[in-house]
């Protein structure tokens, strides 16, 4: 198999394998418990649908029912998908473990709660109720069914489609080799979403233009600490085994949450230095008399979200990670590094130079930020382009300070 079409298949095989990590009840408490500081009505009289997630397994299902009053949901509708291949291995249903010792595999299923009260009468309305209440009425399940398409409980089929069309809130981890499909089609419904998804979807053309037009960001959990799932038994890379529920537990240290609902962090703008105040203090400009400027865009490099300059009007290029940071009222964004509308010059044969000294003929440089250097470095890849040596920055969005535009348009 010829290495690009085999990277392609391990990265295919390694997506797969992630669309069944399941989150951990904390991260869900933490990030949903954060939009309610912001605003504790967040979820009051809304329909929240966590439409990639088997009852029986989900924790998203037992945060939601276990706090629907505490967040005065409406509604709690979860579907399961007729492909999850551990289905029926939780323990709210009991039935389920029930029989010749094997357990059974639930079809895909609907689950409906429109209120949680104390059913068994201790005086509380928790998870126990849930329980009961299910057991006793049956009614508050109804399977789903194949359609010309798609398999039972697939989110794009037709019965999960009408139950997304009557929900508020869609709140899960859907599969992520299905996160550009799944995220279209919120978009495409209006809905309100909390989701997880991989770090690098970032860049997805289909995704960072909502992330430009403010239509899509990034949730409150900090998105550089990464996250734990639950893995399936057979995964062999896990990062520790959770003593109370014998689970084994993967890092993945590109996850974060993406999500159209407002929270505070998003408010708080980035306090920052002046320009002439990071030339004289910062670390990584210390020394230097400017700010790098790229030789393909009319912008300044900006290697960390803490070296943006205060006073500066102009348009900067900063990590991806500054999003984690971003407050739209401060910044406008303006693109990506692959808006080839912003791009000032083109390079045309461009020689790239790795760091073991090998030499080949790429276009590569036209997809990145790069800066002209007077030397070829010596620990880190370059290009040379007539003689002239430029090295790339590592994925640069561009960014403008809103005050300052704003003022220069209303002259
Ligand atoms: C990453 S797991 C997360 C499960 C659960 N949401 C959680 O966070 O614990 C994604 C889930 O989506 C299910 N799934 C995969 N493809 C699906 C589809 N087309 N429609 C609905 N669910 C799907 C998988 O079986 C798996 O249970």
């Amino acid at each position: 198999m010829a290495d690009k079409t085999k990277n392609e298949s391990l990265g295919k095989a390694k997506a797969a394998k992630q669309d069944e990590f399941y989150t951990q009840y904390v991260d869900i408490q933490k990030e949903v418990e954060s939009y309610l500081e912001f605003d504790p009505d967040t979820f009051r009289s809304k329909i929240v649908y966590c439409n990639c997630d088997d009852p029986f397994e989900s924790n998203f299902f037992k945060y939601f029912a276990a706090n629907f009053n505490k967040l005065g949901l409406k509604k709690l509708i979860t579907t399961s998908y007729d492909g999850s291949p551990i289905a029926g291995q939780g323990t709210l249903f009991p039935e389920y473990n029930e029989g010749n010792g094997k357990r059974q595999k639930p079809k895909a299923l609907a689950v409906t709660l429109d209120h949680v009260k104390d059913e068994d009468g201790d005086g509380a309305a928790n998870i126990d109720d849930v329980k009961l209440f299910l057991k006793r009425n049956k009614a508050a399940r109804i399977a789903l069914k194949t359609d010309d398409q798609y398999p039972g409980g697939d989110f794009r089929s037709a019965e999960c489609v009408a139950l997304l069309k009557d929900a508020d809130i869609v709140v899960t981890n859907p599969p992520f080799s299905l996160f550009r499909e799944y995220v279209a089609l919120l978009v495409e419904h209006g809905k309100k979403f909390l989701v997880i998804g991989n770090t690098n979807s970032i860049t997805y053309k289909e995704i960072f233009p909502l992330i430009k037009d403010n239509r899509l960001w990034l949730g409150c959990t900090n998105f550089n600490v990464g996250m734990f799932f639950e893995v399936p038994d057979e995964w062999e890379h896990f990062h520790h085994i959770d003593k109370e529920t014998g689970r084994k537990i993967a890092r993945v240290s590109t996850s974060c949450w993406y999500t159209n609902l407002d929270h505070g962090r998003r408010h708080n703008p980035l306090n920052l230095m002046t320009m002439a105040d990071n030339l004289r203090f910062s670390k990584n400009l210390r020394g230097k008399a400017a700010y790098d400027r790229y030789d393909n865009y009319d912008a300044i490099e900006v290697g960390t979200y803490k070296e943006i300059a205060s006073d500066y009007d102009g348009m900067m290029g900063v990590p991806v990670t500054f999003l984690a940071k971003h407050n739209p009222d401060q910044f406008e964004i303006l693109g990506y590094e692959k808006s080839y509308q912003l791009q000032t010059r083109k390079y045309e044969i461009q020689v790239q130079v790795d760091k073991s000294g090998k030499r080949s003929k790429v276009t590569k440089l036209n997809d990145g930020a790069a800066i002209k250097v007077d030397r070829p470095p010596t620990d880190q890849t370059y290009y040379i382009v007539d003689g002239e040596h430029y090295i790339q920055q590592y994925k640069r969005i561009f960014i403008q300070r809103r005050t300052q535009r704003a003022r220069g348009k209303k002259k």
